[in-house]
């Protein structure tokens, strides 16, 4: 199986890689696939979320053999993302699997920072509202909302690996 992946900002480039890194599979970025992937060869897609819809996913899915899916976000993990991605993303049976990459609105384009400001506007407002009643967790994700961050991390990627060593 291969690794084949998309990145903007390098969130899950970082998380591909580990992964690579870990399992010993070769990575690839879609980009460069056509041929390094050889015929009939199984891939192991990850892509950015965008609006709900993992990026490149559609072309992954006509050129590859797709094994199982991974979406890369800024949210954290939950059943309301999980099924929002089932949803949203045709992988033809293939499992789908979501981890949470991070934030970086200096390397987006401002129309895109500004679609994401709208997403989270409700939440950053809410949290705003709460003033010195904050948490200090609230007050970190107040922070990564408005000047971004990582939440990539290796145990994150323990699901997808368990997964990979049964299919
Ligand atoms: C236009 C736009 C739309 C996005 N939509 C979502 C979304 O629907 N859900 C989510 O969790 N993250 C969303 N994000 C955040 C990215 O998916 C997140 O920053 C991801 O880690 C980027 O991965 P990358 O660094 O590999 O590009 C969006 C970001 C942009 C710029």
């Amino acid at each position: 199986m291969v690794v084949v992946y998309r990145s903007n900002t390098g969130f899950t480039k970082e998380y591909a890689e580990m992964l690579g890194r870990a399992e010993k599979l070769k990575v690839c970025p879609l980009s460069e696939a056509q041929g390094r992937v050889g015929p009939g060869e199984l891939i192991f897609y990850m892509g950015p979320l965008m609006a709900g819809h993992i990026t490149g996913i559609d072309q992954a899915m006509k050129q590859f053999a797709v094994k199982g899916v991974c979406g890369v976000g800024m949210s954290p993990a939950s059943p309301q993302v999980m099924e929002s991605l089932a949803k949203a993303n045709y992988t033809n049976g293939a499992p789908i699997f979501y981890l949470q990459g991070g934030w970086a609105p200096k390397k987006v384009g401002w129309l895109k920072r500004r679609m994401v400001g709208m997403a989270t506007k409700s939440m950053r407002e809410s949290l705003r509202d709460k003033g010195g009643r904050r948490t200090p967790e609230e007050d970190k994700q107040l922070d990564f909302l408005i000047h971004g961050g990582s939440h990539v991390s290796f145990e994150n990627l323990k699901e997808i690996q368990d997964w990979m060593r049964d299919a």
